[in-house]
């Protein structure tokens, strides 16, 4: 039996890694993210910051929920309507855990709350005992760690652990950190702070240097035993540390770390597709562990290597962080249950027979358009169809563009706006752009066009195009997909897509903007 520690992977894909621009989540698209990360056996789930809007409390309280087998976490500023709010959104979990934090650095105490370090003090020791009385787990992070002094970080620490907080979280809020220091940090801390033993000491990177996952690796060589990390590095600015990254290097380097995961690891690429495809926000071909190429070799010599052994270019398996693990094919033929039950290893579950028979009649639209249905295709055909459908003020009802050398490409474009049709039409530089004005004369949603990225799902000519579209509207950012055979469809429906995103869009809080 081993006689490691163990090392507790906190996932914050649904609350850091959502509070990227354009990465929000709907409550439903909350849960999916969820069910696929409990598979994957996180310890704990970050699934929101409730007070930030209704439907983030309704994400966190629908996570809570349905989450068995991993910790529900909800985060709370240091102030008491936050506190009560995680608690209430928490109360359905079967494990749940308020993460409540407040800034100690020099700047953000002086110029973003105007406290001074003993007012900062005084709060974050009320929040603990505050988030005490709805649970035993309560977490407390000193925002901006990384840049802090000392001194003081010492004081707080040991205070709020005194006051119950059970999990102590160093987060490198700026990414300003560089490894061999930020690991010193860690065991000065540890060393330090007089009751140290009585909490877990966690970190939480931000990718700012690119460092994020090196400071997480030199923190945990350092005694830390809990990460905060997000799938595919997902979060605000350059991100967070990736769990893909963190998990497949402990695992990989256990001569070098006295702790271990306990992730199913298979589950990483699913997961990191699922969170791709809600997102919207693609995965680089040469990202680490998960990127398309991360097992390819090119190189001649690197491909007789591989053949004659392994190892000699490859320090993990592909099939060991789940590359090929859910590649199994449907087609024309497939059934309503083999549908269903593959939806359901996804992690999707239909929940009436209506929704079942949209989705199998989307199917076989697609089946007949496509030789093998790939289990991608299957997750772009739930995330097109997720949207819930009441909330979906337009809808495409039918397209048509011309594109022809030599002439100005047109669409004349039926959608259902509010119940009723309405047709538009428009010429653009390609077909593309005609159809996005086509849609435009009707919805007029005022919005710019951030982004826009096509991606195959699989490969070959008839592979579905996934087309993501950011819209910009007043400073609200969201994301649409769409996908399909035909890629300027996709290009519309990602557009429709994310103008019924905006057309709902509502104002949320930021937890680290403003006044506490
Ligand atoms: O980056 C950060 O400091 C955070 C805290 C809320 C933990 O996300
Ligand atoms: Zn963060």
């Amino acid at each position: 039996m081993s006689t490691k520690d163990h090392l507790i992977i906190f996932d914050t894909t649904l609350r850091d890694g959502e509070q990227s621009p354009g990465a929000s989540m709907t409550r439903d698209e909350k849960v999916r993210i969820a069910k696929a990360l409990e598979k994957l056996k996180v310890d704990v789930i970050e699934a929101g910051f409730p007070i930030a809007s209704p439907g983030d409390f309704e994400g966190v309280k629908a996570v809570a929920a349905v989450i068995k087998d991993c910790r529900v976490c909800g985060l709370a500023r240091a102030l008491d309507k936050d506190i009560d709010r995680a608690g209430e959104a928490l109360a359905g979990a079967v494990a749940g855990r308020i993460h409540t934090f407040i800034a100690t650095s020099p700047i953000h105490m002086e110029k973003k709350l105007g406290m001074t370090p003993d007012q900062v003090l005084e709060q974050a020791v009320h929040a603990v005992k505050r988030a005490r009385r709805f649970t035993d787990d309560v977490e407390f992070s000193p925002e901006d760690a990384g840049r802090s002094e000392i001194d003081f970080l010492c004081r707080i620490l040991e205070a709020v652990i005194a006051a119950g907080a059970r999990t102590v979280n160093i987060p490198d809020t700026v990414g300003y950190n560089i490894p061999d220091q930020f690991g010193s940090l860690i065991r000065t801390l540890r060393e330090r702070v007089v009751n140290a033993d009585q909490a877990i000491f966690s970190v939480h990177c931000h990718n700012d240097l690119g460092l994020a996952t090196a400071n997480s690796l030199a923190a945990v060589r350092n005694g830390a035993r809990q990460v905060e990390c997000t799938i595919n590095g997902l979060g605000e600015r350059a991100g967070n540390a990736a769990l893909e990254e963190v998990v497949m290097a402990v695992r990989t380097r256990q001569d070098l770390f006295d702790c271990n995961v306990r992730l199913d690891t298979t589950q990483i690429v699913p997961c990191s597709r699922l969170v791709s495809s809600i997102t919207g926000f693609p995965v680089q071909p040469n990202k680490a562990v998960v990127g398309a190429n991360a097992f390819a070799h090119e190189a001649g010599i690197h491909q007789d290597g591989v053949l004659k052994n392994r190892e000699t270019y490859e320090i993990m398996r592909a099939q060991e962080v789940g590359w090929n693990a859910n590649r199994m094919v449907l087609g024309k033929h497939s059934g309503r249950n083999a549908l269903r039950s593959r939806l359901l290893e996804l992690g999707v579950v239909l929940s009436s027979e209506e929704e079942l028979n949209a989705a199998f009649s989307r199917f076989k639209d697609l089946a007949d358009k496509k030789h093998d249905i790939y289990d991608e295709d299957l997750q772009a055909l739930v995330s097109d169809a997720n949207l819930d459908a009441a909330k979906e003020r337009v809808k495409l009802v039918s397209l048509r563009v011309c594109s022809e050398t030599g002439e100005v490409p047109n669409a004349a474009v039926v959608l259902q706006f509010d119940g009723e049709e309405r047709t538009g039409t428009a010429t653009g530089g390609g077909p593309v752009d005609a159809t996005f004005k086509a849609i435009e004369s009707i919805v007029n949603s005022g919005t710019v066009l951030k982004l826009y990225s096509v991606n195959a799902i699989t490969s070959g000519t008839d592979a579905q195009g996934e087309v993501t579209v950011r819209l910009e509207k007043g400073g609200r950012i969201v994301n649409g997909q769409g996908a399909d055979t035909d890629i300027v469809i996709a290009s519309a429906k990602a557009y429709i897509n994310a103008c019924n995103k905006i057309l709902h869009a509502v104002e949320r809080a930021h937890p680290q903007i403003g006044d506490v």
